[in-house]
């Protein structure tokens, strides 16, 4: 068994203030995997002195220099994925070679834009060619809490990480108990990297404990989340008496709009992406919208693309799609399945229980409802499991009215090959981003939603700039 009970602040690894193991559970066979600590009060308190003692000699270095420490970063990563891929594949379910790829490789790629981007961030500059001696200076928020989630666990936490310790920021990690391995790995590289003690720590803990003390930490600058919206409005609600600046990405209930127009391989590639990850993204397009005249042939090529998927142990390599995360996760999908069943749904693929001759591990069958309408809890709830709706429209403005009536707002698709509906589309879809045609953002493109998807946006120069504060001088001295 794994025991890394340790946290790391201050530039090492150290015991807990108050011993409280916790299991880490591997969903593929439902064991336990590894052991860790849940933090208390004193290693909270603890990393927080740790990230505000360093906060003045990492903020007031020049960008460049911090910049520097992220390219080591990147270096060192890059040579660590295996460790990263099995600790996720064990721990959350991505399977082996899902999580080579696209689990680690986010990871590096969010690095490598953020070094990227760090020279277009404005840092240091005259308010206008006109008005020379104003001054807009951009500096660190301070010390940032960041709260990550267990679906895309180095996804999210080289997200917060890369743009905080660019920025300025220090600050403390908190990953998901449920993954907290990867993290650790990660915790290991940045030490590696040789970032000055404090600037960077990490403390595991649950949402109720840590998550909560750092939510509300009188230390504590700014709060990053990615995670539930129940957890996103519990860290506003905790960090507004002390009226930290709170960054969210949360949930979403994405549209899939498949036009009559759109190219053969719509319907399958919108599948495919649901299904990604056992289903387990926030911007998964997990309502899907088809014209009426291509709409049952869309909803047998849904079932057959669903059939099509298998399921596995995430330590085997393969194709296959990995178990839930967890047994919670794994009821809560289970539930809704049964939900979009009794509220009339028409069931094309899957359904409840654990696919055939499974017994063991939070296996889910892909699961695709037709006949959806935008009223029944499973158009309504983010799933986030392996589960497609589709639901059948007329016209574009009827998309257009499904699609945003939902209280999220992260990303919508259009599938059309008119290039001027897909725009027109694009303007009118209230959600942070919009992707067409099976063509995704670039890199250096913003992430983030409107209404209950969140607030602010990671990635590129807009990520680095959550992390910032604008002070604009005036009367300032000719250099
Ligand atoms: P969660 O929101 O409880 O967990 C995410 C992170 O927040 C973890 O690090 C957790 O310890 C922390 N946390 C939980 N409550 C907190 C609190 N009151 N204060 C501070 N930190 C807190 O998510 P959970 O329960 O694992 O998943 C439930 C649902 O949330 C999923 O079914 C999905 O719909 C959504 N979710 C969305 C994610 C996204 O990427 N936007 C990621 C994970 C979950
Ligand atoms: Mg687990």
């Amino acid at each position: 068994m794994i025991e890394k009970r340790q946290f790391y602040i201050n530039g090492e690894w150290v015991d807990p203030a108050v011993p409280n193991d916790f299991e880490v559970i591997d969903p593929s066979t439902e064991e336990a995997c590894a052991i860790i600590s849940l933090g208390s009060k004193a290693d909270t308190d603890a990393a927080v002195a740790a990230a505000k003692d360093a906060l003045p000699g990492w903020m007031y270095l020049p960008a460049e220099e911090r910049i520097a420490y992220v390219e080591k970063l990147l270096a060192i990563y890059d040579t660590r994925g295996e460790e990263l891929a099995q600790a996720m594949s064990a721990e959350m379910g991505a399977p082996i070679d899902m999580s080579r790829t696209q689990q680690v490789g986010s990871g590096s790629y969010h690095l490598k834009n953020f070094i990227r981007a760090a020279k277009e961030v404005p840092f240091d500059k005259p308010l206008s060619d006109r008005f020379q001696n104003d001054r807009i200076i951009m500096e660190a928020v301070g010390v940032a809490a960041l709260i990550t989630p267990w679906n895309w666990p180095m996804n999210q936490v080289t997200l917060k990480v890369g743009a905080a310790a660019i920025a300025g920021c220090t600050m403390v990690l908190k990953p998901s108990e449920q993954s907290p391995l990867n993290a650790m790995v990660f915790a290991q590289l940045m030490h590696e990297a040789g970032f000055p003690k404090g600037v960077f720590n990490l403390v595991n803990g649950d949402g109720p404990g840590v998550g909560t003390q750092l939510s509300g930490h009188p230390d504590v600058d700014m709060v990053s989340f990615t995670g539930s919206t129940r957890a996103g409005i519990a860290i506003s609600q905790n960090a507004a008496n002390t009226l930290k600046k709170v960054h969210l990405e949360l949930g979403g209930k994405g549209a899939n709009v498949i036009f009559a127009d759109a190219d053969e391989k719509a319907v399958k590639r919108g599948v495919l992406h649901m299904m990604n990850n056992t289903g387990q993204s926030c911007n998964a397009p997990s309502r899907m919208l088809v014209q009426r005249p291509i709409y049952d042939q869309a909803v047998e090529t849904a079932a057959e693309v669903a059939n099509s998927i298998t399921v596995g142990n995430a330590h085997d390599e393969g194709r296959h799609i990995g178990p839930v995360v967890n047994e919670v996760q794994f009821n809560k999908i289970q539930d809704l399945i049964q939900k979009g069943i009794d509220e009339g749904a028409r069931l094309i693929a899957g359904g409840t229980g654990r696919p055939d001759g499974m017994n063991r591990g939070f296996y889910v069958k892909p699961t695709v409802f037709a006949d959806v309408n935008n009223e029944m809890t499973i158009a309504r709830e983010e799933i986030f499991g392996p589960v497609l709706t589709m639901i059948p429209f007329d016209t574009e403005e009827e998309a257009v009215e499904i699609a945003n009536d939902t209280p999220y707002g992260l990303t919508n698709y259009v599938q059309t090959q008119d290039g001027e509906r897909a725009n027109r589309m694009a303007r009118k879809l209230r959600s942070g981003m919009v992707e067409m045609n099976g063509q995704s953002r670039s890199p250096g493109a913003p992430f983030g939603g409107m209404k209950q998807s969140g607030k602010g946006r990671e990635g590129g120069v807009w990520g680095i700039e959550d992390f910032l504060e604008v002070k604009a001088v005036g009367g300032w001295a000719a250099e």
